[in-house]
């Protein structure tokens, strides 16, 4: 007979917090959600935003967390065991596991850059270049052959150091360590941005609703962003929920996770453009404005040094505790499926995944060929998981949940066996079961038709 190890859990509710906050809160959260929201009417993003958050992604993460604690399994082993035998669910689970493994690959990619921009700081690389200067130094090291590989060797390595040891003494000891770090860097760097001259401006372009930009393509971008800021749609948060002991409230730690993470997404718009503004820069998207237009504007500043140092290890922080829940995904995966030690299935995991991002990074050279469905693999990656994976994997799972796991099941998860969120059980279980599956089904069909 095989012999049941006792499965790993987290130890502590701040432990559970703070390991799925650090799952959601990651690169999405401070440069990609500032600029979507500045690309898509300020204040309006962000109110369609936060209903979004409410309405579907709230509900969706309780989802995840049930399915995981009921079945005490990984993502694959979780649908398997809660289908109770039916073919063909434990298909979600694995594709989760794929995802979480396609989205590591290009999320290695720009954690490698996040290193390489501290490295930058540290040694007082920005001081005195102009803008033009620091965009041509960040296409040079794009470039370079091997140095971005091995920032993201570097990356997979810490992320890798920490997941060998396991939930209660890697995960979460360490998420509980970064996470006050990041909040403590975050609050710096907010009210250092505030105090500076025409920060307002900044504020307003955030903040101030401009109703007549919601149409159909700001719902799409909206809900594409929560899931990914909220690490939906492919089993981490399945993972995590099976770490969750029985005790917990399923209900307030996903409030928690899911406040804080869209909490994090404003801070960070906080920071960007009052920053930007007050130096009369026109907030662009993506990766230029965190990692050549930031840097520009903090070296100007009075303890510029001090500030783009540390805006560069809040970069890592977040990109880190994000890969851990990946990385988490395919692990456990790897381990109770089949069979292998935590050891081994870290290693595979992480050779794998640095193969993988090696073509990642070299689709970005100016000179490559690299690319799948007309994109270059690293936009490829990033596109078929976030617009494909993501969707279809959270799609099928609030289905999984509303009509195949049993409804006794869900209420047992949802209420700890009837002690807790009485009240709340009904109206959850309605959007699990109607609204969530063809709000996400109508919105991604239209994402296509777009
Ligand atoms: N939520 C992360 C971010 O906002 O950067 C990205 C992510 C992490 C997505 C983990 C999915 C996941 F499972």
């Amino acid at each position: 007979m095989a012999e049941k190890k006792k499965r790993d859990h987290f130890g502590s509710k701040i432990g559970i917090i703070a390991a799925a906050v650090g799952s959601a809160v990651g690169l999405g959260n401070i440069y990609r959600f500032p600029c979507m929201a500045g690309e898509n009417g300020g204040g309006a993003f962000l109110i369609v935003y936060i209903g979004i958050v409410l309405a579907l992604g709230l509900p969706m993460m309780v989802s995840e967390f049930v399915i995981g604690r009921r079945s005490q399994r990984n993502p694959v082993g979780a649908f398997k065991t809660l289908a109770s035998g039916a073919k063909g669910w434990p298909l979600i689970g694995y594709m989760g596991v794929l995802c979480g493994f396609l989205i590591l690959t290009f999320y290695t990619t720009v954690a490698g850059w996040t290193i390489e921009s501290v490295y930058k700081s540290i040694i007082n690389y920005y001081q005195g270049k102009n803008l033009a200067e620091i965009e041509q130094g960040f296409n040079d090291s794009i470039n370079m052959t091997f140095r971005p590989l091995l920032w993201q060797a570097v990356f997979i390595f810490i992320s890798a150091f920490v997941i060998v040891k396991g939930i209660e003494k890697g995960i979460e000891k360490y998420s509980k360590i970064l996470m006050p770090t990041l909040t403590v860097i975050l609050i710096i760097l907010c009210v250092k941005s505030l105090m500076l001259p025409g920060a307002f401006e900044g504020m307003k372009f955030l903040f101030k609703p401009d109703f007549s930009k919601i149409d159909g393509h700001v719902l799409i971008s909206a809900l594409g962003q929560v899931f990914f800021s909220m690490s939906l749609g492919m089993g981490a948060l399945i993972t995590y929920g099976s770490y969750i002991s029985k005790k917990d409230n399923l209900v307030t730690t996903s409030l928690m996770v899911g406040l804080s993470d869209t909490f994090v997404a404003i801070l960070a718009g906080i920071i960007i453009f009052p920053a930007a503004f007050s130096f009369g820069i026109r907030p662009e998207a993506g990766p230029s404005l965190a990692f050549n237009t930031l840097p520009l504007i903090f070296n100007q500043m009075k303890g510029g040094y001090f500030f783009c140092l540390i805006f560069f290890i809040l970069l890592v922080i977040a990109a880190w505790t994000s890969a851990l829940s990946l990385f988490e995904v395919i692990v456990s995966y790897l381990t109770e499926e089949l069979k292998l030690s935590r050891r081994k299935a870290t290693i595979y995991s992480s050779v794998g995944a640095f193969i993988i991002s090696i073509l990642a990074a070299m689709s970005l050279h100016n000179d490559s060929s690299l690319t799948i469905f007309g994109f270059t693999v690293f936009d490829g990656l990033d596109k078929i998981t976030s617009m494909v994976l993501m969707t279809l994997g959270g799609l099928f799972t609030v289905i999984f949940l509303g009509w195949k796991v049993k409804k006794q099941d869900f209420e047992d998860e949802f209420t700890n066996g009837g002690i807790v969120n009485m009240r709340l059980k009904k109206i959850f279980y309605f959007i699990i079961k109607y609204l969530a599956p063809v709000a996400i089904a109508v919105i991604m069909v239209s994402q296509f038709i777009i």
